[in-house]
């Protein structure tokens, strides 16, 4: 066992976890959306009784904010920093000792930007932002096309799929691929890699859960050091190629750049397809006016992301003594901010409980967050959602869910990760690539 990790792991999550679990026993509705079984299948009737009378609640973990404005105003306000791992309130030289160990470079470890705050924050972000060049971008939507038609026939030739693996998680998988230059053949890897590392952004994650992101982040790391090396030598096409050539970041930046990338950007777009399809299967409506005004689509991707977030919450620290909504805050305490509840206040949206691929301020949603951290692949994952989606829909017009899809068994991310369902008869035999090609 490594001492240090056990360390960082006791200090991170096995602390809170053992106070998440007594709160969970004793039915805390906070708990119960952090930690447990109801928060995954329904956070959002749980987020409504948390939301009660509105403005900052004080929850055991500091406190919580599921409304829309008040989201915004933190997610914007630089009197509020990223979450570092450890909590400040431990006593300084068990903070300090903790704070010593090094653990391998993933997406929730410093230099990461999701973990660092102005000034050092927007060195880090420029250079990746900057790589995001519209050419860059538009040579991932031809990627996109490609992939989705790819899988697609492929799902075709047997008339069965299980959604999540054949399809949600391959569309971006390969757009990750494409971003940072990796092979193809490399993907497999990818899809474990996100699947045991992105656990690291929950709380109280058991020990198990914790060795096994480490043991792949540290896989990972030689991984990257090879392909950093690599890139130097020979730069491709792609935007980390961009990225690494432009001299702006060293290796332990790249790294740490390559790790969130991949750390943003997959489960997060997976997720966006895979809640997309039981939404509008349950929504006949909904999809039947999409089929028919197919002109909707981009704004029900912007509905999608508000009504099933991919990203339920994220954190902030109190840098500062500051007073919001009344209340006073207290500087080191940690604030939960809802983007999930942010999405269904009924004070920005009408009836927020109702599915509406029309609803016209869909996308004033919090679902890519704000302010400094607000994501830098959006645009990514609309191309990607509005791509793969319709596309789905068009060549199995008699889709449908074979059994009920299972949610995975993470809190911050929202999402499924088995999703069997049966696609038409004609899809069965006929792949479209054929029946173009016989008309
Ligand atoms: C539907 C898909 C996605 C969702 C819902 C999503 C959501 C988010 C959210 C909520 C944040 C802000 C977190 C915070 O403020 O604490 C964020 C940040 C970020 N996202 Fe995304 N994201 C998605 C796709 C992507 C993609 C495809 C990429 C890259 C290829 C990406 C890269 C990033 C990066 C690098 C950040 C950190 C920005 C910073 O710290 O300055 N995301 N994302």
């Amino acid at each position: 066992m490594n001492v240090g990790h056990a360390v960082r792991w006791a200090a991170e999550h096995g602390l809170p976890r053992l106070g998440l679990m007594a709160l969970h026993r004793k039915g805390d509705t906070f708990a119960q959306l952090l930690s447990g079984d109801e928060g995954r299948n329904d956070p959002y009737t749980l987020i409504d009784q948390l939301r009660g009378e509105g403005g900052v609640q004080t929850v055991k973990t500091g406190y919580a904010v599921f409304e829309h404005g008040l989201c915004k105003e933190i997610l914007r306000d630089r009197r509020f920093g990223v979450r570092t791992p450890i909590d400040p309130m431990l006593p300084g030289p068990i903070r300090r000792y903790v704070e010593s160990i090094e653990l391998p470079p993933n997406p929730i470890e410093a230099p990461s930007m999701f973990m660092m705050d102005p000034p050092e924050h927007s060195r880090l972000r420029k250079p990746v932002a900057s790589a995001f060049t519209p050419r860059a971008v538009a040579r991932l939507g031809d990627r996109v096309r490609e992939v989705t038609t790819e899988l697609l026939d492929s799902m075709a030739a047997t008339g069965s799929a299980e959604l999540i693996s054949e399809f949600a998680a391959q569309v971006p998988v390969a757009v990750i691929g494409e971003m940072l230059g990796f092979p193809d053949s490399d993907r497999e890897m990818f899809l474990a890699w996100g699947e045991v590392v992105t656990p690291l952004l929950d709380v109280g994650i058991s020990w198990e859960t914790h060795q096994r992101a480490m043991a792949a982040t540290a896989a990972m790391k030689t991984y990257l050091a090879d392909h950093i090396e690599k890139v130097r030598r020979d730069p491709g096409d792609d935007i980390f190629s961009t990225l690494v050539t432009s001299g702006e970041l060293n290796t332990t930046e790249l790294m740490a750049s390559a790790n969130v990338l991949m750390g943003a950007g997959f489960e997060t777009t997976m997720n966006l397809l895979g809640n997309a399809i039981p939404l509008l299967l349950a929504h006949p409506d909904q999809l039947e006016l999409l089929r028919a005004e197919p002109q909707h689509w981009p704004n029900a991707i912007e509905e999608i992301l508000r009504f099933e977030p991919p990203v339920q919450l994220t954190a902030r620290r109190v840098l500062e003594p500051v007073e919001l909504g009344g209340a006073p805050l207290q500087p080191g305490k940690s604030v939960i901010m809802s983007l999930a509840g942010a999405n269904r206040d009924p004070a920005k949206f009408e009836d927020p409980h109702r599915f509406d691929v029309t609803r016209a301020n869909a996308k004033e949603h919090l679902a890519f967050g704000s302010g400094v951290h607000a994501c830098i692949g959006a645009s990514l994952a609309r191309l990607e959602g509005i791509n793969a989606l319709p596309a789905l829909f068009e060549r199995f017009p008699d889709l449908r869910l074979d059994g009920e899809p299972h949610r995975r068994g993470l809190s911050t991310l929202h999402g499924f990760d088995r999703m069997p369902a049966m696609l038409s008869q004609a899809a069965e035999v006929v792949p479209a690539a054929t029946a173009a090609s016989e008309d």
